[in-house]
């Protein structure tokens, strides 16, 4: 009985990681990002942002971020938007489990105001990122904190920036405040 109900557990583990490997590949860009990247990430909304409520991951990929920023937050309201249905409910379902409060929203995020938002995520394609500036300056309220990873807001200029694997571009997280 064991045995069977190791074999079931290592089965669907296995399933799993061949279902997110083949969404990464065959799907746009889905990386999560890195552990060490969300620890500077705390960091950050700690120093920058410790009254914020309001929180959205741009682009929540698989929902890891988001859950572990709230479970990080509790006071956060959290939400994961992405325009990818199955990652959207591979989210909703790690949220389930994980009995996370975060609501998961299947929808293209320039289709959302973001004016009570407090703090932004967002890990996004280059393309994505003068669109995502020029709806950002446009909506968002005075004093929020912005967060990009890899790529940037092309005209905004950062308040910080942080190097999180010496010597790489990649998973550079880049901070803003909307003044
Ligand atoms: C690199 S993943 C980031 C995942 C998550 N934020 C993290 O950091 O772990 C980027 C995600 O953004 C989503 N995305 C890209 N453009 C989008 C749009 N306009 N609206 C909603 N989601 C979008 C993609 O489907 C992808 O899942």
């Amino acid at each position: 009985m064991f045995e069977f109900f190791v074999s079931v557990v290592l089965i669907t583990l296995t399933l799993y990681y061949y279902f997110l490997l083949a969404d990464n590949i065959l799907g746009s860009n889905g990386m999560s990002t890195s552990l060490r990247a969300r620890k500077k990430i705390f960091e950050i909304i700690g120093i920058h942002a410790p009254q914020a409520h309001i929180f959205y991951d741009l682009g929540c990929g698989h929902g890891s971020l988001s859950i572990a920023t709230q479970k990080k937050f509790p006071q956060f309201t959290t939400y994961g938007i992405d325009n990818n249905y199955t990652r959207i409910v591979v989210s909703k379902i790690r949220g389930w489990i994980l009995q996370s409060p975060v609501s998961f929203v299947h929808k293209n995020f320039f289709d959302i105001n973001l004016r009570n938002v407090d703090v932004v995520y967002a890990y996004l394609l280059k393309e994505c990122m003068p669109p995502l500036e020029k709806k950002l300056l446009l909506e968002l309220k005075q004093g929020a904190i912005i967060i990009t990873s890899t790529n940037f807001l092309p005209t905004w200029k950062p308040i910080e920036t942080y190097v999180t694997k010496k010597g790489k571009r990649f998973e550079k997280l880049f901070v803003y405040r909307k003044t």
